[in-house]
């Protein structure tokens, strides 16, 4: 193993890093065709992806995140309806099935059974247009999808996921501008824009694993803790999930993410000077209000952990902790997000001294029910 790792203690450290080279890789097919397009999608795409009148995403743990993310993409560029469902709860409820949906699943390995069922109960109900998106070439679920988008993160070891959610995200966005272009909602400039927002991703996720030393330095803080929130909004909360997620899962830290509106309505009782609260707050529409979310946190004394970007102009006071990414990178701001988060869970377990690339009852990939 000490082999595989070079110069990395754990194989989910040095999955983190490699993330700039496995979404190089993942968009290499987009980046080499010059277009987005249904080619990228398999045989006859056009054909499975041209009328469809909505998208259903079907999966579970981080992937689900990574379909949660993906919704306010494809609502947004691509204009239609997009619901997501954990696995395990579509394939026993009674769904109510339009075959003109596109099912789409989305699966690290390929092979978790609740996915794969999911899947089947799909197409019993009568749903032909199924893709997947799968880091594990033929592997179960997507030899039983029409088409197929294979992101090439390589071999995750570390049972906590990491490159694969980055690389599901870009294969995601890549789904929906290819929707929005066959749905002619994205002209030749836009579709530019986008190809030229992907091409700079690697770079720019190269910037965030450079904060690498002043996140380590907030680990401390979080180690002794027993709980922790985390606040996203819009098009972010999904990363605050997948943040808390990453925390619990290696750290065993009890954390739990909420879109930053509804702090009012419950977790705001939890707040107190003992509780770290991490916030996703990029430069976009929402800040202002996320800021304010923010405040109410404050007011209680809590301590905010912010990651925000360059463009946001707000600085550090009293109990609030600011790291800044170098810029805003726009629609694609929730997979440059991901790394920070990514960052203090491996450090938090760290700090922790606890299994980081086996956690505790967790396995890589789970085929039984
Ligand atoms: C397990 C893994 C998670 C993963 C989930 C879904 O719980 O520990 O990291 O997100 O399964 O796996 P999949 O291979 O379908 O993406």
């Amino acid at each position: 193993a000490s082999l595989e790792l070079g110069p990395y203690r754990h194989f989910m450290q040095k999955e983190i890093h490699e993330q700039p080279r496995a979404i190089g890789d993942t968009i290499e097919a987009v980046i080499d065709n010059g277009a987005f397009g249904a080619e990228l999608f398999g045989k006859n795409a056009e054909e499975v992806l041209r009328d469809i009148e909505g998208v259903q995403i079907l999966a579970c743990g981080t992937s689900y995140y990574a379909g949660m993310t993906a919704r306010y993409w494809v609502e947004q560029i691509a204009g239609i309806p997009c619901t997501v469902e954990i696995a395990s709860e579509y394939r026993y409820r009674a769904a109510v099935a339009n075959p003109k949906q596109l099912i789409v699943t989305i699966s690290q390995s390929g092979e978790t059974l609740d996915t794969m069922e999911a899947l089947k109960y799909a197409k019993s109900l009568g749903h032909d247009k199924t893709l997947s998106i799968c880091n594990v070439p033929e592997s179960a679920i997507p030899r039983a999808s029409k088409l197929v988008y294979y992101t090439r993160a390589g071999a995750e070891i570390g049972v906590a996921s990491t490159k694969a959610f980055t690389t599901q995200l870009v294969a995601l966005f890549t789904l929906t501008c290819t929707i929005a272009k066959l749905r002619g909602r994205l002209d030749a400039e836009g579709e530019a824009s986008y190809l030229d927002c992907l091409r700079q991703l690697p770079g720019s996720i190269q910037h965030a694993l450079n904060l690498e030393p002043q996140i380590k330095a907030w680990s401390d803080k979080f180690a002794p803790k027993n709980h922790a929130l985390f606040l996203g909004r819009g098009v972010h909360y999904p990363i605050a999930l997948e943040g808390a997620l990453k925390l619990k899962e290696i750290s065993y830290i009890h954390a739990e993410a909420y879109p930053a509106g509804e702090l009012k309505h419950g977790p705001l009782a939890l707040v107190d000077e003992q509780m770290p609260v991490v916030v996703i707050a990029p430069n976009d529409a929402l800040l202002e209000k996320v800021k304010s979310n923010m405040q109410e946190v404050r007011a209680r004394g809590g301590q905010l952990f912010v990651f925000t970007d360059e463009d946001s102009q707000f600085g550090e006071s009293e109990g609030v902790h600011v790291i800044r990414a170098p810029r805003h990178v726009g629609v694609l701001s929730p997979i440059m997000h991901t790394i920070p988060v990514q960052l203090l869970a491996y450090h938090v377990a760290l700090a922790r001294g606890t299994d980081v690339d086996k956690p505790r009852n967790l396995a890589k990939s789970v085929t039984v029910e």
